[in-house]
Parts: structure tokens; C-alpha cells; sequence
């Protein structure tokens, strides 16, 4: 279509310059540029969210070769910049934060956004969580670094956490860079163990119910409980209290609750065997014989 398309442009053209082909450089000024680019180049206009200086003039970032265009033998147009420099003519590099997402300090601006435009806000490639998982889905191992494959979290697994159908990746996790490690958002440390104040798990606390840390009897505050015993508080008070992702697996886990199935203590893999019930559960972890609570 596009071919049969420049192909009757090409020739309107011809019959109307002395010259063979089309000399952007030359023969056209710049803002008579865009609407003879569109003709061709429709697929690129006309998108819910534009890319400002794209509806202003492509030789905001394309420059001509000199050679006529559209042509067999040459492209005829250049970026006038390598990626990320040309992004910085008019954007500013952001200021420097402690944790940068890794296709963010590489340049890889395009991994995320369209130069041109999208259906997305931000010119974002693809919704979330899909842009995001376009990348991680594989491990990513380095020796310095390892970073897991959540696609297989999220969607190979039983249950995958609400926060991502609901709010999507970026419900955590920040886009280009974070001063909390992970990129997350907010504070949600590594330890295992650490002191059990809300402020420890700031994160979670965004969304969840500060009284299944806090309160040591509750009704309402969590469903890990006996009675009104708060089971959460119990495996998590003090200045040696669990971390929540020594029990839960935070994107998604093969059984109810995102309770992971085992987890790495160490060098020991332990099994944490938890089988929920109606108004309860139980479990048999490595830390202790089988109990069970009930609601
Ligand atoms: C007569 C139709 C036609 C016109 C007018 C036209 N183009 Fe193209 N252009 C094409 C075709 C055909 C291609 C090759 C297929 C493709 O990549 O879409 C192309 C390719 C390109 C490419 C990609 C080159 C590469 O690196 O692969 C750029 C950039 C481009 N055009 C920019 C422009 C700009 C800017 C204008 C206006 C100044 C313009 N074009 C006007 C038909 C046209
Ligand atoms: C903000 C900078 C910018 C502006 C303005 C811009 N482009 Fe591009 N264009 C790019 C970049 C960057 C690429 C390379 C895309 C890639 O490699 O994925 C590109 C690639 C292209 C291509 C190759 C095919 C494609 O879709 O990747 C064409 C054709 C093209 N541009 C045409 C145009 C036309 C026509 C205009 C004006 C309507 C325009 N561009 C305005 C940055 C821009
Ligand atoms: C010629 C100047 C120019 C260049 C080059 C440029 N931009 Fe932009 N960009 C703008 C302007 C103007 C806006 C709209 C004003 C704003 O939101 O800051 C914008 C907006 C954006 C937005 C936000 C869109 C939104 O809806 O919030 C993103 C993302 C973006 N640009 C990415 C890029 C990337 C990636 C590159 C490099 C491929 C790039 N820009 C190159 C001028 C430019
Ligand atoms: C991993 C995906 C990803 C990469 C890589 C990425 N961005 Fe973004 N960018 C986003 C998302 C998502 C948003 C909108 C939400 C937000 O602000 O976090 C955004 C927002 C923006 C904005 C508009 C808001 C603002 O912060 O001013 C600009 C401009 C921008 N990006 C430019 C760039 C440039 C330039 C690069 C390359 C150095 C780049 N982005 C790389 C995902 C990415
Ligand atoms: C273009 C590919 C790409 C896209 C898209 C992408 N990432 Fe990444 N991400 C990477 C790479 C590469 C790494 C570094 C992996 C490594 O070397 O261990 C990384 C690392 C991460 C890390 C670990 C950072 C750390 O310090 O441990 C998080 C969290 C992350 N990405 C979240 C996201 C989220 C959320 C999105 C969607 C907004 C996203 N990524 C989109 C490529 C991508
Ligand atoms: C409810 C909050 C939350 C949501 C939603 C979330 N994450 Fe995470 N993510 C975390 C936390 C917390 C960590 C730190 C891991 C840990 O402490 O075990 C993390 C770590 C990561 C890492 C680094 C893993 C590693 O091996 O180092 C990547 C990559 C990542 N997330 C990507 C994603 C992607 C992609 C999505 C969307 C599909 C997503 N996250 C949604 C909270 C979240
Ligand atoms: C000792 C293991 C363990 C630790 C540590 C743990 N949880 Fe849980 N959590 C559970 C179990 C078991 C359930 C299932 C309760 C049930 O049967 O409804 C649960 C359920 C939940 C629920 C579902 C609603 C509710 O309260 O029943 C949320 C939300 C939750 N946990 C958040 C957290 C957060 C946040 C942390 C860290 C601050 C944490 N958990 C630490 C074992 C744990
Ligand atoms: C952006 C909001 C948000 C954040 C942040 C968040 N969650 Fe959730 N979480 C939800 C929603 C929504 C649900 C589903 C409704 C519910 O059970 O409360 C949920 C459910 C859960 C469940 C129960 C799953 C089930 O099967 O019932 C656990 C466990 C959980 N979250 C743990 C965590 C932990 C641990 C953190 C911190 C690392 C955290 N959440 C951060 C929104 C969030």
C-alpha cells in the first residue's frame, strides 16, 4: 500500500519539479515538510497521545542526507542525534537518584517509548504491567547481579498479587529510578529480619492494614489470627521481627495468600508446607512443628 502510495506521490511529484526525485534539503521549506511527510507516513500522526515535536516538524530529530527521498538505493533521512543525546536536547537528564533502572542508564529510551507516538499515556510502547513484562520475562544474570523472571511469577503461577491487576507494576515500582533499592516506591527492606515498626514495611503499608503488624489481638486487622490471637504480630514483633517476604512471595505464589511454597534460609531451602482452610490454616514450616489456627 505504502509503496503503491509513494509510488503515485513520487510521480505527482515528478511532474511538478525539473529534477528527479524529491530534495527535502533544497527544493521544500521546513514547514512545508510535515504535511508532505504525512502523506506517506500516516502510521505515524494521529495517535491518542502524540510526541509534541512530532506534530511540530520531523526534522526536529530527522535530518535529510541530501539524497532524494523515498529512494531504492538510500534512506535518505538520519537521526540527527544518537539515542539517549537526541532525547536530551529537550528533555533533562534527571538529576541523579541512588537506584537507576538499568535501560534507563543504558540509553535504551526506546525500549519504553515510541518516539512518535501512542495509545499510552507517557508514549509509553505498551500498557502496564505489559511493558514492563515485554523485558521480564527471563532471567537477567550477570556476576554482579540477578534479577528474576516475574512473568513467570505473575502469570505462570496460581495466584499473582491484586496490586497489579489493579494498579499494574508501577503500583511498586518507579519507572526510571528510585532512591529505595528495587525501584520500589516506597521503603521495603531486604533482611530477613528486622525491627517490626510500620515504618520497616512503609511499602506495604500503602495499601494494607497497619493493624496486622501492630495490633497484638484483632477481629477485623488480619486473617492470620487465632481467635483474636494476630498471628502476624506474633511471628513479627520487637527488634527481631520477620520480614513479610519470609513467608509471602510478593508478585505471585503457586497457593492462596501468596505464601511461597519454599523459601531460601541460608544455605537451606525450607519447605514451609501450608495448607489453608474455611476458617483457618496450618502450616509445618522448618521453624517449627505442624500448627494450626483457627478464626
Ligand atoms: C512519497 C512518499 C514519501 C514521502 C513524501 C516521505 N517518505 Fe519517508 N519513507 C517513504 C518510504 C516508502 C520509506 C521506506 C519504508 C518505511 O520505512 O516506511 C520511507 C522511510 C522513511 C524513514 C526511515 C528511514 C530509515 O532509517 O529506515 C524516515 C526517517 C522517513 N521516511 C522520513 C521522512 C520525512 C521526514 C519525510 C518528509 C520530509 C518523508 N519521509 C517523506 C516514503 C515517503
Ligand atoms: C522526537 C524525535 C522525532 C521526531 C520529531 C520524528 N521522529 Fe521519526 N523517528 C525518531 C526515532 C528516534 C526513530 C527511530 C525509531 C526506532 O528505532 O525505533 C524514528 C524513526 C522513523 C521512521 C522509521 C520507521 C519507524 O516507525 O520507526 C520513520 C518513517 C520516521 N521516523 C518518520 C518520521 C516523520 C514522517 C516524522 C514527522 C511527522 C518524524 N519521524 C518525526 C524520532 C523522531
Ligand atoms: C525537539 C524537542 C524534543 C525531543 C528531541 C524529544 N522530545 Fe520528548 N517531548 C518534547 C516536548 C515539547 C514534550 C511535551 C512537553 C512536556 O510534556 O514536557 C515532550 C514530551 C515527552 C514525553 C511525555 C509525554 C507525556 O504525555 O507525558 C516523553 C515520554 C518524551 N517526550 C520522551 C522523549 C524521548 C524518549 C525522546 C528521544 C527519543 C524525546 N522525548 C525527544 C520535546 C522533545
Ligand atoms: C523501563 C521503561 C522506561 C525507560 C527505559 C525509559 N522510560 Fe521514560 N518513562 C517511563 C514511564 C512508564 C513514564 C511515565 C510514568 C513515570 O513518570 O514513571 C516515563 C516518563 C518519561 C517522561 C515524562 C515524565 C518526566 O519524567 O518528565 C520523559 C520525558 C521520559 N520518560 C523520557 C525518557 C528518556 C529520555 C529515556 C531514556 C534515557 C527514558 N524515558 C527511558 C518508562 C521508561
Ligand atoms: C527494555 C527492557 C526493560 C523494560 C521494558 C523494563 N525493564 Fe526493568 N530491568 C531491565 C534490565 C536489563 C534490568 C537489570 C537486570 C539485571 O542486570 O539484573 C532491569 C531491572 C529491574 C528491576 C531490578 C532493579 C534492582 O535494582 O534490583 C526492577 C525492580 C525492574 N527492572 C522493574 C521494571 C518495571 C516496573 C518495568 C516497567 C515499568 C520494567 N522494569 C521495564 C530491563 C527492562
Ligand atoms: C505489591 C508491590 C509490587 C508490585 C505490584 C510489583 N512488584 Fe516487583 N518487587 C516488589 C518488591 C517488594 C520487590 C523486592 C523483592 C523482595 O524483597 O523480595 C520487587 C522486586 C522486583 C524485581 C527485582 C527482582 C530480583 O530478582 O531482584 C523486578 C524485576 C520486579 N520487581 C518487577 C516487577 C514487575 C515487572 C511487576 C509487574 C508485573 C512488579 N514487579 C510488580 C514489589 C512489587
Ligand atoms: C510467618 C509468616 C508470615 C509473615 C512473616 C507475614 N505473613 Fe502475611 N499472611 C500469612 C498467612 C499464613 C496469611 C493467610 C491468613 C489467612 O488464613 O487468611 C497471611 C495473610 C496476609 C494478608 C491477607 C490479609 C490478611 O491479613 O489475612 C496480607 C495483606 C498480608 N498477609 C500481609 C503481610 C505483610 C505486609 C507482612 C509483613 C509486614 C506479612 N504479611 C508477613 C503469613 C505471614
Ligand atoms: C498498591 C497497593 C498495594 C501495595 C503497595 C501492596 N499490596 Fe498487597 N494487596 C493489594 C490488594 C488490592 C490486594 C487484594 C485485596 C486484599 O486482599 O487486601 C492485596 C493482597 C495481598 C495479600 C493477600 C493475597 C490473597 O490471596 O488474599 C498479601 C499476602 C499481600 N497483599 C501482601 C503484600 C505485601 C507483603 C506488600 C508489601 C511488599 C503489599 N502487599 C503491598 C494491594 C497492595
Amino acid at each position: 500500500m505504502l509503496m503503491i502510495q509513494s509510488f503515485i506521490i513520487d510521480f505527482l511529484i515528478l511532474l511538478s519539479l525539473p529534477f528527479n526525485g524529491l530534495d527535502y534539503s533544497e527544493a521544500i521549506s521546513l514547514e512545508m515538510q510535515l504535511p508532505v511527510c504525512i502523506e506517506c507516513h500516516s502510521d505515524l500522526v494521529g495517535r491518542d497521545m502524540m510526541h509534541y515535536p512530532v506534530e511540530d516538524a520531523c526534522d526536529n530529530c530527522h535530518e535529510s542526507t541530501g539524497a532524494s527521498h523515498p529512494s531504492a538505493d538510500s534512506l535518505g533521512f538520519r537521526l540527527m542525534d544518537k539515542i539517549p543525546e537526541l532525547c536530551y536536547y529537550c528533555h533533562e537528564e534527571k538529576e541523579e537518584m541512588d537506584f537507576t533502572h538499568q535501560p534507563v542508564a543504558g540509553g535504551d529510551c526506546l525500549g519504553c517509548h515510541d518516539a512518535h507516538g501512542s495509545s499510552e499515556a507517557s508514549l509509553m510502547r505498551s500498557p502496564d504491567p505489559d511493558l514492563c513484562l515485554s523485558c521480564h520475562n527471563r532471567d537477567y544474570r550477570s556476576d554482579s547481579s540477578e534479577t528474576l523472571n516475574i512473568r513467570r511469577l505473575v502469570k505462570g503461577r496460581m495466584k499473582a498479587h491484586s496490586a497489579i491487576e489493579g494498579g499494574g507494576c508501577m503500583s511498586c515500582h518507579q519507572s526510571h529510578g528510585s532512591d529505595s533499592r528495587a525501584l520500589l516506591v516506597d521503603r521495603f527492606p531486604e533482611a530477613d529480619y528486622l525491627p517490626a515498626l510500620t515504618e520497616n514495611f512503609e511499602l506495604c503499608f500503602l495499601c494494607h492494614d497497619t493493624d496486622l503488624l501492630n495490633a497484638q489481638e484483632t477481629e477485623w486487622g488480619t486473617g492470620f489470627r487465632n481467635g483474636k490471637k494476630n498471628l502476624h504480630w506474633l511471628h513479627m514483633n520487637g527488634n527481631k521481627g520477620r520480614n513479610c517476604r519470609m513467608c509471602h512471595n510478593i508478585h505471585g505464589s503457586p497457593q492462596s495468600f501468596l505464601i511461597e511454597k519454599r523459601l531460601d534460609f541460608g544455605n537451606w531451602e525450607m519447605q514451609m508446607n501450608f495448607v489453608p482452610e474455611e476458617q483457618g490454616g496450618s502450616c509445618l514450616p522448618g521453624c517449627h512443628g505442624k500448627l494450626s489456627y483457627q478464626r
